[in-house]
């Protein structure tokens, strides 16, 4: 249950409400249906596990759907992102037994539960903008806890205790990552390659997406991240129609367009996914 993942990643853990003097840890309370402060700002932690710690700001419009989640959920369930997962656990071989990871805008949850699960002791937190995400995320695994949070704000996370941070697929906010990292703490970047969904795009009419080139990744983090290593995963799928729907709901095209109209376009076929894994050092002190 989550609320014991809550429990192991309690000592990461910061108070989301902005104006503390100093950073203040959470602790958990009731049995463990509460988070507070020792200032007081208490944050209930729901029924299926996960804890809102936004600090009080509402979502914004990027959050996923449910329906783009149980899209995600069943790609997964399906081994279709076998590679990303594959890769992630491959780029995190040396982090120990007892890695505390992060991933942010982690979705399901799916790809750290695989990354926690290859340590007896790991422990990770999955944190989303979405709900439905945090909700789905809160039972992935027995040691990911799930916390709704929005990447582009302060982290709910006290200064340097973490080990690992994943970000796939999902806004990277560097000086953030740089933070909560302990020093030499491990950055993972996975981003779609331009050939990724080749095949599909045309058949499910999906929005194309700029892929972020390399350098320009290198750049973005420079100066807080050293460069460790770099390589592309590429696989070439044979997809039923339903499962090309739901490639295509779970993206950023999931906010345009729905199951329905997907699957009127007949998208199944062969289909290429490209990524890249990109791994970081933590700068500095
Ligand atoms: C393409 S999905 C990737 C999910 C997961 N990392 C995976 O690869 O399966 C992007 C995720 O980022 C979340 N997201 C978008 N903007 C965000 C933000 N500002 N802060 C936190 N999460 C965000 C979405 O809700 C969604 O779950
Ligand atoms: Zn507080």
């Amino acid at each position: 249950m989550s609320g014991g993942a809550l429990a192991l990643v309690q000592p990461l853990l910061r108070c989301p409400v902005a104006g503390h003097r100093e950073p203040r840890g959470l602790d958990l309370l009731d049995g463990g249906r509460r988070l507070r402060c020792a200032d007081g700002h208490s944050f209930d932690i729901a029924r299926q596990g996960h804890v809102n710690l936004m600090g009080g700001v509402a979502a914004g419009a990027n959050a996923d759907t449910a329906a783009m989640v149980a899209a995600r959920e069943r790609v997964h369930d399906a081994g279709l992102l076998d590679l990303v997962g594959g890769a992630l656990v491959e780029a995190c071989a040396d982090l120990g037994e007892a890695a505390r990871l992060v991933e942010t805008g982690g979705g399901t949850g799916q790809h750290l539960a695989r990354v926690v699960a290859a340590g007896s002791q790991r422990v990770g937190l999955s944190t989303d903008v979405s709900t439905a995400a945090a909700r789905r995320a809160a039972r992935v695994h027995p040691r990911v806890a799930s916390v709704v949070a929005d990447s582009w704000r302060p982290w709910p996370l006290l200064d340097g205790r973490v080990d690992a941070v994943l970000v796939v697929f999902a806004p990277r906010n560097a000086a953030e990552a740089q933070r909560v990292l302990r020093p030499g703490g491990t950055l993972v970047v996975v981003t779609p390659e331009p050939d990724h969904l080749d095949g599909l795009r045309g058949r499910a009419g999906l929005m194309t997406v700029q892929a972020d080139k390399a350098e320009r990744l290198d750049e973005q983090l420079g100066g807080r991240f050293e460069p460790v290593s770099r390589h592309a995963e590429r696989r070439r799928v044979e997809l039923s129609d339903e499962a090309a729907a739901d490639l295509a709901l779970m993206g950023p095209n999931g906010h345009h367009t729905d199951r329905e109209s997907l699957l009127r376009r007949r998208p199944g076929g062969p289909v290429t996914l490209s990524v890249r894994v990109a791994r970081y050092r933590r700068s500095g002190a």
